[in-house]
């Protein structure tokens, strides 16, 4: 069959940041090679805490900091680990010296938060993770998922313990 693949529409809310990095974990752990995983919402939301629940899901043991002055940072981990921020980016042409294509089709895992630039632009497994507070900074976290394809079938599995199905 061809076509766009089917999406799962996953939703869960988080009480706290230690509850927001356990979800990128699952996700992380679950997710498949080569997966692309946007991490989408306002300055603040949470989208690097679950960055780094993601990095712990690759097996990274090192801390995972905030990639924003270097636009890129990677990590051995179990299997690589790709954190992007490009809330700095300067200019699109920049997008080409993070070679993101080699990345995504090694073995590994990438975060990308500020990822509206990439819209459309690469076809590895991704998945969009959007993230907004509920109502101030401290408080919880609404966050929706979406994989596209199959080959997140583990990755829903995994989530199933964290939130529920959306429609
Ligand atoms: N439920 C929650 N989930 C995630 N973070 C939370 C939550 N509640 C409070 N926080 C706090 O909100 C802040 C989120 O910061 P974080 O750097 O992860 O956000 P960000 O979206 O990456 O920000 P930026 O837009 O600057 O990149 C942290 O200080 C974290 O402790
Ligand atoms: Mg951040």
């Amino acid at each position: 069959m061809s076509g766009a693949p089917a999406t799962v529409r996953w939703s869960a809310r988080s009480r706290d940041a230690r509850e927001t990095a356990a979800i990128g974990e699952a996700l992380g752990r679950a997710a498949p090679d080569g997966a692309l995983i946007l991490l989408e919402g306002p300055l603040g939301a949470g989208k690097t805490t679950f960055a780094q629940g993601v990095g712990a899901g690759c097996g990274v043991r090192e801390p995972v900091t905030s990639p924003t002055y270097n636009l890129i940072l990677r990590y051995a981990g179990e299997r690589p680990f790709t954190h992007v921020d490009l809330y700095r980016l300067g200019d699109p042409s920049e997008l080409e010296t993070l070679d993101l294509d080699a990345i995504l089709e090694a073995s590994g895992v990438t975060c990308v938060e500020w990822p509206e630039l990439l819209e459309n632009q690469y076809d590895a497994p991704w998945a969009r993770v959007r993230i907004d507070p509920e109502a101030g900074h401290a408080g919880p976290r609404r966050i929706l998922c979406e994989l596209a394809g199959e080959e997140w079938e583990a990755a829903v599995a995994a989530l199933a313990g964290h939130g529920e199905l959306a429609g």
